[in-house]
Order: C-alpha cells, then structure tokens, then sequence
C-alpha cells in the first residue's frame, strides 16, 4: 500500500517510486526500467507539425494508445504506479508517469533530469482523441534504420545528437519476446544506467541472431546474450550518428548531461501548462512566424525553469512548424 504524502509533496512521492521499483518477481528484480519506457512512450508521440501528442493527458490509459502494439507491455508500469495514484489522487497520472521515469533513472544511478509538475488527465478515450495524434506513424519501429529514426524523432524536434544521447537509454531493461518480439537486455547489468549500451555496441562483435524472430543482432558476454536492435545497430552505420556514439562511449559524464537535457525535453513535449509550457510555445512561435528558440527564451525556457529549445540544425521540421500559422487543438 503506497503512502498518501501531503499535497504538492512531489520528493514523497519520488519516495513512493523508489519503493514500488522494487519488484523481486518482475523482470530483473526492478520496475526502473519499464518506468522509464512509460515516460517516453507517453511523451513521444508528440508532433511539432500537428501541435499533438505528448507527455500531457496519460492518454495511454485509453483506447487505441492502450491498444497500439509499440506500447505492449507498458500496463506493467501503470500498474506499478496505481497505488501511489490512488493514495494521492491530487497527482496527475501524467505527472506521476513523467515523474516516475526521471525517477527511476535517478535511482538507477543516472542524472537528475529537471521534471515540474503541471500536466493533466484525458478523462476518457474521445478526450484522448482529440489531443492525440496519428498513433500509428508516432513511435519508433526497431526493426528500421538511420532515416526512420530521423523522422520519428525529427517530428518531435529533435537533433541527431539528442536521438543518439536518447537511445542510451537501452542501457536499461530488456526486450520481451511477447512484447515487442524482440528478445534479451542490451547490457549485463541493465537496472544501472551508465554509458555501458555505447560501449559495448562500439566495440563488440554483433551478429545477426539465428532464431525464428525478428532480426536483431548478438553478442555473448559473461555467458549472457545480449542484443542490439536494428535502430541501434543504426547509429553505428550512420556516420554522423557514430561520432556520438564513440564520444559518449568515451565520456559518461557527456552522455548524462545530454541524456538529461533531451529527456527534460522530452517529457515537456505536448504541455501545456501555462506560457511555460512547451505546446503553447509552439503555438506562439508559430503564430508570431519566430524561431522557437526565440519565443522560448523570452518565456524564461532557459534559467531555472525547464529548458524547452528545439533542435534547430538539421530538423526539417522547425521550418515548417516555425511557418505553420495553424492553430493547435491543444
Ligand atoms: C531510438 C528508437 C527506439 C526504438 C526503436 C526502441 C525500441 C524498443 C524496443 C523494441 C524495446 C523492447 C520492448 C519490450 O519488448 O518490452 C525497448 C525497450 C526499452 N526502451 Fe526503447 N526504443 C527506442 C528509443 C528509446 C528511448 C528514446 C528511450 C528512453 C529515453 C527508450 C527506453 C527504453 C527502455 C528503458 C526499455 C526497456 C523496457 C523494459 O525493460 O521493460 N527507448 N525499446
């Protein structure tokens, strides 16, 4: 049973998720890692063109998000964290998700990732619909290369430095046949994050695994058989992709100041709690035809609060979204 903490108490309830992260019978014996798979999911279906998607709402509890294949597995999380929901109804589903992951990769011995509250709920599927977008074309397939993973995450905003600093994640967890159809954790020791993923796809021998699954690559360490997908196989074969990877190999503490960068943006896309708030920056900067980057600035986006510039270089999209006078549904 969690403990109801007082209202705004958000250090109690980064407590209440240290302890929920302790699963003996779930996995590797921690939650950490499906926390934070459900703080990404939740906020990576944003789309910087269409003004929807994103962290705001937890649509995930409803209809078709609940039932997209890509998010298989990700009732586990939800599940972990009901009880803290229920013993402190005053949080939001979709701040405690976002809080949980940034949470989890703290106690997993990761940096601290700036988080703030202010997010809501969708009450119901037809709420959802209306904010969400095309499901469907939205996450990333690890069955695909360089270029999907630049569409996918150019459509957020993202640069190919952030989507290299974001793939470490992959340090964490593991891939769960009756998931994902993929198979096996992608380090050793996959409840501790560190730069552990870079090093070992730099520099071990992978090679297509025999099996009667979906391709994906192996390596036998320790007895253990890793994996990597073909996504993360990707930024080994993409040239501007691989720089990133050698220096994050090379330098932890790089890889945890830019994860941390790129996972607070992450979990502002699509919020939109006041002028703060990352769609309504979005919708500002569109309507006053600037650059985000101008329009965030002025909004405080940098200093104290949570950083919410975009890419910029290299993101077809900024362009466009920069251009798009269309109103958000947000
Ligand atoms: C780059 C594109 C990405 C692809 C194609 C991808 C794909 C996948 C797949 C197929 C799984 C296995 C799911 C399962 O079977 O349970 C997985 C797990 C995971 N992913 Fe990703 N992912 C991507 C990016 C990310 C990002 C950006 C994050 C977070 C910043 C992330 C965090 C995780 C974590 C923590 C797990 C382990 C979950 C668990 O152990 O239950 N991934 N990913």
């Amino acid at each position: 049973m969690a403990k109801a903490v007082p209202k705004g108490d958000y250090d109690g309830i980064r407590a209440e998720v240290r302890k929920v992260m302790k699963q003996p019978d779930y996995d590797d014996g921690s939650a950490g890692p499906v926390l934070v798979r459900l703080a990404w999911h939740a906020s990576g279906t944003f789309s910087l063109v269409e003004h929807n998607g994103g962290s705001n709402g937890a649509g995930l509890r409803h209809g078709k998000e609940a039932a997209d294949p890509a998010n298989a597995g990700l009732y586990h999380a939800i599940e972990f964290l009901m009880p803290i929901q229920q013993a402190n109804p005053w949080i939001t589903h979709a701040d405690l998700w976002t809080l949980a992951g940034v949470e989890a990769i703290k106690a997993m011995g990761g940096p601290d990732v700036p988080w703030q509250p202010g997010r809501m709920d969708y009450n119901d599927e037809s709420h959802a619909e209306e904010h969400r977008g095309n499901i469907s074309d939205r996450l990333p397939d690890g069955a695909l290369g360089a270029s999907h993973l630049r569409d996918v995450f150019g459509r957020m905003g993202y640069s190919d430095q952030e989507i290299v600093a974001l793939s470490g994640a992959h340090t964490l967890g593991r891939c769960h046949a009756d998931r994902s159809g993929f198979d096996g954790p992608w380090v050793v020791n996959p409840t501790r994050f560190s730069n552990q993923y870079f090093k070992l796809l730099s520099t071990r021998k992978w090679v297509p695994r025999k099996w009667d699954g979906p391709l994906q690559f192996e390596n036998i360490m320790a007895g253990e058989r890793l994996m990597m997908l073909p996504t993360d196989m990707a930024l080994m074969e993409d040239p501007v992709f691989k720089e990133w990877v050698l220096k994050y190999a090379k330098d932890q503490n790089l890889f945890f100041k830019d994860f941390a960068n790129a996972f607070g943006k992450l979990i502002e896309l699509g919020v939109d709690r006041d002028d703060s708030g990352f769609a309504h920056l979005v919708r500002q900067a569109a309507k006053e035809g600037k650059p985000l980057d101008e329009v965030s600035k002025e909004n405080g986006g940098s200093g104290g609060r949570v950083t919410v510039r975009s890419a910029g270089g290299g993101c077809p999209f900024m362009a466009a979204a920069s251009a798009s006078k269309r109103d958000s549904k947000l």
